[in-house]
């Protein structure tokens, strides 16, 4: 099962009217290519399914920042470890922007937070997979940050303002991470045989979780319909897998290297690739907490929520231990 426990679709939602009529001019606005702003009426599905993408997009952005992570100490010298840092940082301001436009929907930060880290909530499958050498994290910058635009550049045009503006601002900032680790890739594979071996082995690694990335087949998908005829998704993840393998496989292989599907080919009568069925079986379990890093990315974040929470009493001024004078 790929579904949500907390989207049923037949739902009924207290205190909310949702006149047929409302529903017809609200997709009308949809249609005539209208931004919703948070104080706008939306149906109540539109915002829940809103919150359930954004959500997720959120965490998908700071737990990414662990596999990438956890290479700043190791990198390669002092001008690499300052990009990868930077890169990182970007990363985690991401996650900052996707939480404050969620919750612009009503969903306070500590319950989106918190239904990340008792694993109510999903992130993106591919961030539960180690970063085993400074190759993996070379790939990740350039492939995974690539598939993200592919994503994120089409949604940006979608529907919902506030996720709209703070997926532009974040492919600006995709845009120059893709660069950088393409600037890595093409480091490596034009480098000793070593560095070449190394790089292969990541690619190698990287293209199955990248092939999941854009998730299940458009007959599998879920929400597609649904997020699609609201412009929330403007492209489906079929397209979109086929998108990223238009614009990388050629450069992938351009460098000399190879990738794991011995059925890869641009098929001439359709225009689209070819390739072998992802393991969609694998796709389920990682998604659903079983991958080879789930439990330590969520222990991670645990303990960074466990370590950080005075400062959220001391914001909140809930150790005082004075009455402030003039308050
Ligand atoms: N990883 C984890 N779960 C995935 C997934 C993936 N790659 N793809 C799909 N799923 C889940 C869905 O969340 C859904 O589960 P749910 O019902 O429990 O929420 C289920 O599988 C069914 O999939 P659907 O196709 O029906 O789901 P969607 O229509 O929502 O499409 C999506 C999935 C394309 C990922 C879409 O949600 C989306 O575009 N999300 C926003 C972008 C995003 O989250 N990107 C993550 C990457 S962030 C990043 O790259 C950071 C990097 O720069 C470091």
């Amino acid at each position: 099962m790929y579904g949500n426990a907390y989207i049923d679709p037949n739902e009924k939602f207290e205190g909310q009217e949702e006149t047929p009529e409302l529903l017809a001019a609200f997709q009308a606005r949809i249609d005539q290519g209208d931004k919703i702003e948070p104080q706008d009426w939306m149906p109540a599905m539109y915002r829940k399914q809103l919150i359930r993408m954004i959500e997720q997009h959120a965490h998908s952005e700071i737990i990414g920042s662990l596999p990438e992570g956890t290479w700043i100490t190791r990198a390669p010298g002092f001008r690499r470890k300052l990009a990868l840092m930077a890169k990182v940082q970007d990363e985690v301001g991401h996650a900052q922007l996707l939480y404050s436009a969620a919750e612009t929907l009503g969903k306070s930060r500590e319950d989106m937070m918190n239904d990340l880290i008792t694993g109510k909530s999903k992130y993106s499958n591919i961030f539960n997979y180690p970063a085993l050498t400074w190759a993996d994290s070379a790939v990740i910058a350039w492939l995974v940050d690539a598939g993200a635009i592919v994503n994120q550049l089409a949604n940006s045009k979608g529907s919902y303002g506030p996720y709209c503006r703070a997926l532009e601002r974040i492919c600006y900032e995709e845009s120059f991470h893709l660069k950088y680790g393409h600037d890595n890739v093409v480091h490596l594979a034009t480098g000793t045989k070593k560095q070449r071996a190394m790089v292969q082995a990541a690619m190698t690694r990287w293209w199955p979780p990248l092939m999941h990335f854009f998730g299940p087949s458009d007959k599998a998908s879920v929400h597609s319909k649904t997020l699609m005829g609201w412009k929330v998704k403007m492209a489906t993840n079929d397209s979109m897998r086929q998108q990223f393998m238009d614009m990388y496989i050629p450069k992938i292989w351009d460098l000399g290297l190879t990738l794991p599907d011995p059925l890869l080919k641009k098929n001439e009568e359709t225009g689209q690739w070819d390739y072998t069925e992802p393991d969609w079986a694998e796709f389920k379990r990682v998604i659903n907490g079983d991958g080879p890093c789930n439990a330590e990315r969520l222990a991670v974040r645990r303990m960074a929520e466990e370590n950080g929470k005075w400062v959220a009493r001391a914001i909140r001024n809930e150790d005082a231990e004075y009455v402030r004078p003039f308050a």
